[in-house]
């Protein structure tokens, strides 16, 4: 089938329309960084503030997308050796950029649908993250794609290695593990670059805050309390 096969579709409810009934845009607020450095944890507050602000918000979080969209060849063994291998997905350089790929489009469909979306993954190539922004941006418009640059130095994010998985990596058990023996390209113009090596993650969540009130103007009054 090509492309031109198909057509798109305008939506009968605009984002407009989402803006006005929930009172805030959609958005990506894309978390990157090593493992360990606290994208999850910082996203994970983030999205407590957020929700306590009344503002509708979700979070794609990398360890979990793995468990249900994008699993490993193994998990899909049951469907056959064959479709494992087509449609698994692991850490090599491809392997991560169709986990990205994927989940940018997710991603994309969340905050078309009016949702202040969250998303931690290392997401370690900037073209990957490059080719999320443009989509984005694409169907949204500029400023819908917040890079959150959650930068911890690896010797910090090594000696937390709250899954162990640094050590199993220097002991050679775990391949392409990023930072040890696969790369990370750090963005080179993030919206925001958060110095997570030696700040508290509520202070990192907090700066997020600050920037979504004035970019994405998330309300800046609690309801209920934050
Ligand atoms: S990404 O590179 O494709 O964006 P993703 O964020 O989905 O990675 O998954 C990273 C998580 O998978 C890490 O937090 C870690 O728990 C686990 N993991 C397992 N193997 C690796 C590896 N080789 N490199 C990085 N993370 C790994």
């Amino acid at each position: 089938m090509e492309s031109t096969d198909l057509t798109w579709h305008p939506h009968s409810v605009t984002r407009e329309d989402r803006k006005q009934l929930n009172g805030h845009r959609g958005c990506v607020v894309w978390f990157t960084g090593l493992s360990g450095c606290g994208k999850s944890t910082v996203a994970n507050l983030v999205e407590r503030m957020l929700f306590a602000r009344g503002v509708h918000s979700f979070l794609l979080d990398g360890d979990n997308v793995r468990q249900s969209l994008n699993p490993s060849p193994a998990m899909l063994a049951e469907f056959g050796e064959e479709f494992a291998r087509r449609f698994g997905l692991g850490f090599g350089s491809d392997d991560r950029k169709e986990n990205i790929r994927r989940v940018g489009a997710v991603a994309e469909l969340m905050a078309s649908a009016g949702l202040v979306t969250l998303s931690a993954f290392v997401s370690p190539y900037r073209a990957d993250r490059a080719a999320v922004r443009k989509l984005v941006e694409e169907r949204g418009q500029k400023g819908d794609f917040i890079e959150v640059f959650v930068d911890a130095p690896l010797v910090v994010c090594e000696s937390r290695d709250p899954k162990g998985l640094y050590k199993k990596a220097r002991a050679g058990e775990l391949k392409n593990f990023t930072g040890i023996d696969d790369p990370y390209e750090p963005p080179e113009a993030p919206e925001l670059h958060l110095a997570a090596g030696n700040t508290a993650a509520e202070d990192l969540a907090k700066e997020v805050l600050a920037y979504l009130q004035n970019s994405v103007k998330i309300p800046r009054d609690s309801n209920f309390g934050s």
